[in-house]
């Protein structure tokens, strides 16, 4: 998008309705124009002095709001060559947002939504996609079987509107299976199933933050995450992380909403030491302050036995435990569920009726009986197996095939692994390596306030070893 061709005037709200800042409408302006396509990664943006003639404000203005921006991850600023846009337009706000007027006619919560860019998800696993499981190694003739069976069942059950915390045998079974292998406290009657962790982290942040409130996340942060809390208005803190999981910060304001990933941080892989767990769970300022505890993939430890959940030494009910089953089964599947507070089960059970109402009681009852008969438990203890050997190539085959590159010291756990590389900028090399067939998730987008360190995260899961080896070999040779 070029300046001067009135887009950006297009795209200002050169008047406050509702009190936002200038600054803030000008961070706005820019969010709406990523939003849309009209700017994509790596685009750079008009230098200050210009875009400020354009938006006819003062050149400071336009200053903050590219700190602000690059604070959030949207654009990064390379001293000497510009400010340049950092994350990619989501499909799904290219589909609504295919001309600026229809931005335009959005509510200030949707346009936030909208701005935030959505969540951009890959559709097929190619070397190095992140975080996909193997589909090829899901013991479909079960699935199979179980779907058959679940269709046997009591058609009043099966086919009619159902509990919106969901299938009472597939909670009761999530209920067995996280006390079992998580440590997780709760009764069946304070799991919500919902299709996906995203959809919990969604719910969460509306029900949860007002626009403005203040929510602190890991720095590097999960996209997911930054994108439900930007969505529903909150303003972001990213906390620094070091190889014992996050630290905790001195406490300027506090939060209405503590979001983590203790298990296996995403993307640095550190596991959050017991040490911080009792000092976050037991500092006497965050009392009041939700903690949302994203267990995306701790099914796949390689190094060690995985660490009990942070919910399960939650004394006071304020730990809200969210879980899916994407890594573990398979994405499409769309299930995923949260452990809540006792007293927040019966707003949650009200919001989800304004939505979907539950997840399809089909595939509930089929992953009912895969967990509750055993094949989930057999499923995990094979994919770890399978994982663990790639894991163990990929770490392998890096040292000789790109000894630039450094791993991340905490590794060990999930589908995917971080490194870090000197020297380069992840996004410029990651436009490029499409043409050696690779594709590479970068890890500077994803830190909102600590320094950025370039990177990426390299999935494995879903690899052969000697795809592994190949792809690596490339990579290897882009890198020299
Ligand atoms: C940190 C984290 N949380 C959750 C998810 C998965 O979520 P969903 O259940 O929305 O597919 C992912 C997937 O990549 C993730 O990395």
């Amino acid at each position: 998008m070029k300046s001067k061709d009135a887009t950006w005037l297009v795209l200002f709200e050169s008047k406050s309705v509702d009190g936002t800042s200038l600054v803030e409408r000008v961070c706005q302006t820019v969010r709406k124009a990523v939003s849309a396509g009209h700017l994509r990664r790596g685009d750079r943006l008009p230098a200050s002095r210009v875009l400020a003639i354009d938006l006819e404000v003062s050149r400071i203005t336009v200053e903050a709001a590219y700190g602000r921006l690059e604070a959030e991850g949207y654009v990064v600023r390379k001293v000497g060559s510009g400010t340049f846009v950092a994350i990619d337009a989501a499909p799904l706000a290219q589909r609504h947002l295919a001309s600026m007027t229809t931005a335009v006619g959005l509510s200030a919560r949707g346009s936030a939504l909208v701005a935030t860019g959505g969540c951009v998800d890959s559709r097929v696993a190619r070397a190095f996609t992140a975080g996909f499981p193997d589909p090829r190694a899901f013991p479909i003739d079960v699935w199979r079987r179980l779907i058959a069976k679940a269709m046997r069942g009591d058609p009043a059950e099966l086919f009619s509107y159902g509990d919106p915390l969901g299938l009472p045998s597939l909670r009761e079974a999530i209920s067995a299976y996280l006390f079992q292998s998580r440590g997780v406290r709760c009764s069946p009657d304070r799991i919500m199933v919902t299709t996906s962790s995203q959809q919990a982290l969604s719910l969460i942040a509306n029900l949860l933050v007002d626009p403005g409130d203040n929510v602190w996340v890991e720095d590097p942060c999960y996209p997911g995450a930054r994108t439900a809390f930007l969505g529903a208005g909150s303003s972001l803190r990213g906390i620094p992380v070091d190889s014992d999981g996050m630290l905790l910060p001195s406490i300027t304001s506090v939060p209405r909403v503590i979001y983590l990933t203790p298990s296996n941080q995403y993307p640095t892989g550190a596991t959050l030491s017991l040490e911080r767990r009792l000092q976050l769970l037991r500092q006497p300022e965050l009392k009041a302050s939700w903690i949302v505890e994203d267990d995306y993939d701790s099914e796949f430890q390689y190094q060690a036995k995985a660490v009990p959940a942070l919910q399960g030494l939650d004394q006071h009910g304020r730990v809200i435990y969210v879980g899916t089953f994407t890594k573990a089964l398979f994405p499409s599947l769309r299930l995923g569920y949260m452990v809540l507070p006792p007293s927040l089960v019966e707003a949650f059970v009200t919001a989800r009726t304004t939505l979907d109402g539950h997840p399809a009681y089909l595939s509930q009852a089929v992953t009912a009986q895969f967990l509750s008969q055993g094949h989930f438990s057999a499923h995990v203890r094979q994919m770890r197996r399978l994982y663990k050997s790639r894991h163990d190539c990929l770490i392998e085959e890096l040292g000789r095939f790109a000894p630039r590159l450094e791993r991340s010291s905490s590794a060990g756990a999930g589908l995917q692994s971080t490194v870090f590389v000197e020297g380069l900028s992840d996004m410029e090399f990651a436009r490029k390596a499409p043409q050696a067939g690779i594709e590479l998730r970068c890890l500077s987008p994803l830190y909102l306030n600590s320094a950025k360190r370039q990177g990426w995260i390299l999935g494995f899961a879903a690899l052969e070893n000697e795809t592994i080896r190949s792809s690596l070999r490339r990579l290897g040779k882009m890198l020299r």
